[in-house]
């Protein structure tokens, strides 16, 4: 099979990540027997600096003419205003791209501890279109607004189209992949109006699944739990906010953020994307660790029907990180970004056929 992506570096260590990244990705697919043409787009800082936006309309055509997208980290902190060009690219694609599931592992790795020493093992699937998050709301006139000076005023929005795909999405994963109970995460006892509407269909996708177990937490004891218990948690769906935060704390329970693969999926597109920030303290020193983008990747390479090239790269990534000589600086080891890279190579190249 042929795969066409679009690769779209970023800012900071997005470029050299990407290249690791691309490298691992073509030595998988050769070893599989697959072919990826990757293509390079700018976005970010080098779109803006070449009179673009930061997210150029020619590279969201690129996205919907391509089978799959590589998103690299963005310094959208750093950017300027929205009216001279300074647009959140990861949340423009996800509302451009309809990319409605965000699909976020936590997995701890083999010899590599955590930080309870607990191991983690749980996918968050996170409503990624929706919410308080204004800058991916598909309906207009939701967001923030100030309708004093001094009162400012964020609007949720939950939809129960929104709510269904993705917690079709998070059962169908479920039951695709031997995963037994589905928790769905919530604020409900205040937010009556709206998490009660989330729960509502939930529920309902829930009756239709009863080889799984369902249950609910509220959002405040997920955090808790998360630290104390995380084996109790398999597959968790929530909102967007909720799965924003409580991703970021599996990932790192799970022995860090930097380690942490995410898919960004739509009923037409998908982009794989690193969960962590582009780090420009670091970039250009050859000292990124590449684990997440590459591990993005795979998830990307395995939903588009490369599953053997998937489990090249999730195997070479458990063997590299298991021993503390193949790894990055980042996990006390000694490889820059690109050993790190070529390690990941040569374990897929003698993986067995
Ligand atoms: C994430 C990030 C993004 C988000 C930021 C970069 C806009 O936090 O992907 O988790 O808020 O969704
Ligand atoms: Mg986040």
């Amino acid at each position: 099979m042929t795969l066409s992506l679009l690769c779209l570096a970023g800012d900071g260590i997005g470029p050299e990540i990407m290249a690791a990244t691309k490298e691992v990705v073509e030595a998988a697919c050769a070893k599989s027997g697959d072919s990826v043409i990757l293509t390079d787009k700018d976005i970010g800082f080098a779109a803006l600096n070449a009179g673009y936006s930061t997210i150029p309309e020619s590279v969201i055509e690129a996205a919907h003419a391509v089978d799959g997208v590589i998103l690299g980290p963005v310094s959208h902190n750093a950017y300027p205003p929205k009216e001279e060009g300074g647009l959140n690219p990861s949340g423009v694609l996800r509302k451009e791209l309809d990319l409605y599931a965000n699909i976020r592992p936590a997995k701890s790795f083999d010899g590599l501890p955590t930080p309870t020493g607990a191991p983690v093992d749980l996918v968050i699937f996170r409503e990624n279109l929706e919410g308080f998050y204004a800058d991916r709301n598909l309906y207009a006139g939701t967001g923030e607004f100030m309708p004093v000076p001094g009162v400012a005023m964020s609007m949720r929005l939950i939809t129960e189209r929104g709510s269904e795909r993705i917690a079709r999405a998070a059962f169908d994963f479920a039951g695709g992949n031997g995963r037994k109970k589905v928790t769905a995460v919530h604020k409900a006892n205040v937010m009556r109006t709206s998490d009660g509407l989330f729960l509502e269909v939930v529920r309902r996708i829930a009756a239709e699944h009863p080889d799984i177990q369902y249950d609910e937490v509220l959002v405040d004891a997920a955090a808790a739990l998360l630290v104390r218990d995380p084996d109790r948690f398999d597959v968790i769906v929530t909102t967007n906010m909720f799965g924003d935060i409580l991703s970021d704390l599996s990932t790192e329970l799970a022995g860090g953020l930097g380690l942490a693969a995410s898919l960004n999926l739509g009923s037409e597109n998908v982009a794989a994307q690193a969960q962590h920030g582009s780090a420009p303290d670091i970039a250009g020193q050859d000292r990124a660790n590449p684990t997440s983008l590459v591990g993005s990747a795979a998830m990307l390479l395995g939903h588009l029907g490369l599953g053997r090239a998937e489990t090249l790269i999730e195997q070479a990534l458990k063997t590299a990180i298991a021993n503390p000589l193949t790894r990055t600086a980042d996990l006390g080891g000694p490889l820059g970004t690109r050993a790190f890279a070529s390690v990941l190579v040569d374990f897929i190249q003698k993986a067995d056929a």
